[in-house]
């Protein structure tokens, strides 16, 4: 029987996801809670500020495969699900499952024996059997494992990349049973084009990276795109997600302290590591900054810390990452006050211009975002304190950079949007009152900056 698709979560993951399933033929229903954002969506203008979005989503509706709606009842013509709600942790740093459970009980009102059901959110390992089959069984009396399929296919998507998309991603895939799994990793191959590979075979696939050519030329190869991995189980499906976002939490974490020993040894932190990358092999670079945020590196580690924990283990490394990158924007804000105080500027009598509130260059998120950090201490430590963000106009002080740069003393960079790079590149800071420029994100070249301008980065001096 043909697919007719439902996704449910029309945001940064259920859009792109609900576009290509459309795009790749299939009828398809995207269901959101949020009215005005379907409204948006059924106008063909997309409430996320991403090129290969906006463009997916007009193809998507010029296609007359997309149906957007408000009303749940809706999904009733679909027979196979995607649950794209958010997963974010709660003020105690606990999971919030409460997005989860609500877009569970609304497929139980119209899942049918041999539906599919996936779920794309990012979950901890355990979720979807303990939370998802759990809350179906008791709402529907179905089985994941004789009357419809429960899958676990997390997203990777990396908003803001022009590269990799929702279309090209390798993905890994879990359910509750073999046959399942297999069946839905085909409903995945036809979005993504790409080839089967079972988890064993991983390996040869991969490897070698890169191979001598009958001629001694080194010759590379890359990872399969879109291709779609199939593991074990659906708590392995889990995990892979959680975990891998973790491994680059920790790793952030660890350049972040090299970032502090530089400081402390008087080193470059980034001329370091990037003399460390050229090693070829091994893993990285990762580079530190100002504050690790987004709905995924700062929230996946908790999930996984908190099932580990409950588990039986406390696992002390990620610990002690999450705090040691939760506290980047009070060290970055301390360098940058020992940087007055060396200077003997007087930060009560400066303006403070902080360019940045996305958690991350080029998109318009600002979920778990360090700026928020770096902006109550600015407001205690400087006379004035302006904001500017093109991608959230209505969150900056005004409208025009130009303006705000005029008044500026001190400039702290906090996302390094290439509009923020070009900008400060091409400054003529002769006629500014610029003192410092406070460099979050490592991203200005100081040997370009004049000799007047203080430059500080994270783990770095001018
Ligand atoms: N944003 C990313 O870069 C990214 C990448 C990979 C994975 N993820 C994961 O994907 C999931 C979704 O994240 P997102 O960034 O797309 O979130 P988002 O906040 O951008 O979008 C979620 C959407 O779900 C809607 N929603 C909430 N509850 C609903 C319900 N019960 N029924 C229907 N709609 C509902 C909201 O109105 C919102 O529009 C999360 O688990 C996240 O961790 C996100």
């Amino acid at each position: 029987m043909k697919k007719v698709v439902g996704v449910l979560g029309l945001g940064y993951v259920g859009l792109p996801m609900a576009s290509l399933s459309a795009i790749k033929g299939f009828k398809t229903i995207g269901f959101d809670l949020d009215k005005q954002k379907i409204k948006k969506i059924s106008a063909s203008i997309s409430p996320i500020n991403d090129h290969a979005t906006s463009l997916n989503l007009t193809k998507a509706i010029s296609t007359g495969n997309l149906k957007l709606t408000a009303k749940f009842e809706d999904l009733s013509k679909c027979n196979l699900f995607i649950i794209c709600v958010p997963t974010p942790v709660l003020e105690n740093k606990e999971p919030d499952l409460t997005h989860l459970i609500d877009a569970v009980d609304q497929v139980s009102k119209v899942l049918k024996k041999g539906d599919i059901l996936i779920v794309e959110s990012t979950v901890f390992p355990g979720t979807c059997e303990e939370y998802v089959e759990r809350n179906i069984s008791k709402n529907t009396g179905l089985s994941s494992k004789k009357d419809y399929v429960l899958a676990h296919c997390p997203e990777r998507v990396n908003p803001g990349d022009s590269f990799w998309n929702s279309s090209n991603i390798p993905r890994v895939i879990g359910a509750t049973t073999k046959e399942g799994n297999e069946e839905a990793a085909k409903f995945y191959s036809k979005l993504l084009g790409g080839k089967i590979i079972d988890v064993k075979d991983v390996k040869k696939e991969l490897e070698p990276k890169f191979k001598l050519d009958n001629n001694g030329n080194l010759k590379s190869k890359f990872v399969p795109l879109g291709s779609i991995t199939l593991m074990k189980t659906i708590r392995d499906a889990e995990a892979v997600k959680a975990m891998e976002n973790t491994v680059r939490d920790v790793n952030i974490a660890f350049v972040n302290e090299l970032a502090k020993i530089s400081t402390a040894l008087e080193l470059d932190v980034v001329d370091i590591i990037d003399g460390m990358a050229t090693k070829p092999f091994g893993k990285g670079p990762f580079y530190p900054g100002i504050g690790v945020g987004g709905h995924c590196i700062a929230v996946d580690p908790e999930w996984l810390k908190t099932a580990s924990f409950k588990a039986g283990y406390f696992p002390e490394i990620i610990n002690l990452a999450r705090n040691t990158n939760n506290l980047m924007p009070i060290f970055s804000m301390r360098s940058l006050q020992d940087e007055c105080d060396k200077y003997e500027i007087i930060t009560k009598e400066q303006n403070c211009l902080i360019l940045g509130i996305s958690y991350k260059k080029n998109i318009d998120d600002l979920r778990e975002s360090p700026y928020f950090e770096v902006k109550k201490i600015a407001d205690d430590i400087f006379k004035k304190v302006d904001v500017f963000d093109p991608y959230f106009k209505d969150l900056s002080t005004s409208s025009n950079l130009e303006d705000l740069i005029k008044t500026a003393d001190i400039i702290i960079l906090v996302t390094d949007h290439d509009h923020f790079i070009d900008y400060l590149r091409s400054l003529d800071y002769q006629e500014t009152s610029i003192k410092i420029l406070f460099d979050g994100r490592n991203c200005i070249d100081p040997s370009l900056l004049p000799d007047n301008i203080i430059y500080r980065g994270i783990g770095r001096s001018g």
